[in-house]
């Protein structure tokens, strides 16, 4: 999946949310990049929910990472806002939740630097009215809107 999108509301986002974790394998990581409240804590609940994790995504800023079990796969997302570098998160256990088979959604994914796969899908939201976002999504790199 790859393209700029507009979408104006929560409802928008999460569909398109969904359409992207139709592609989602194990081991896949999805890096979502934007400013505070744009919205990637908002998409990664329509990945949650089109994943068939049960019960609800929320921030996970003052835990860093939150492990939802879905039937099929084990969901994983992770703020990374408040670490420091890839030995931060090195620490709270990446290279594990990539070899269990997890699919990891992770909010300021700049601070895992060269542990981010060179696979991964970038989604990247931008702020353009009270609703309204544009948001841009690709594989293997991110581009600028
Ligand atoms: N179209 C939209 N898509 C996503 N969020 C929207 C949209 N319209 C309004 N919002 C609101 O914007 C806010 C986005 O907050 P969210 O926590 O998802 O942002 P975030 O990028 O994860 O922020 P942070 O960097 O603080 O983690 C929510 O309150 C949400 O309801
Ligand atoms: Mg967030």
């Amino acid at each position: 999946m790859k393209g700029v999108f507009e979408v104006s509301s929560v409802e928008e986002t999460w569909a398109l949310a969904k359409e992207l974790a139709k592609e989602l394998k194990p081991g896949d990581v999805v890096c979502l990049e934007g400013d505070l409240g744009a919205g990637k804590t908002t998409f990664t609940q329509g990945l949650a929910a089109a994943l068939g994790v049960p019960g609800r995504v929320t921030s996970p800023t003052f835990c860093i990472v939150q492990e939802h079990q879905s039937p099929d796969v084990l969901f994983v997302h992770m703020d990374l806002y408040r670490l420091h570098g890839e030995e931060d998160v090195e620490a709270i256990g990446w290279e594990d939740y990539l070899s269990r088979g997890a699919i990891i959604a992770v909010e300021w994914p700049e601070r895992a630097g060269s542990l981010i796969p060179l696979s991964a899908f970038y989604v990247c939201i931008h702020h353009m009215g009270e609703e309204k976002r544009r948001i841009a999504i690709d594989k293997g790199s991110t581009f600028e809107i």
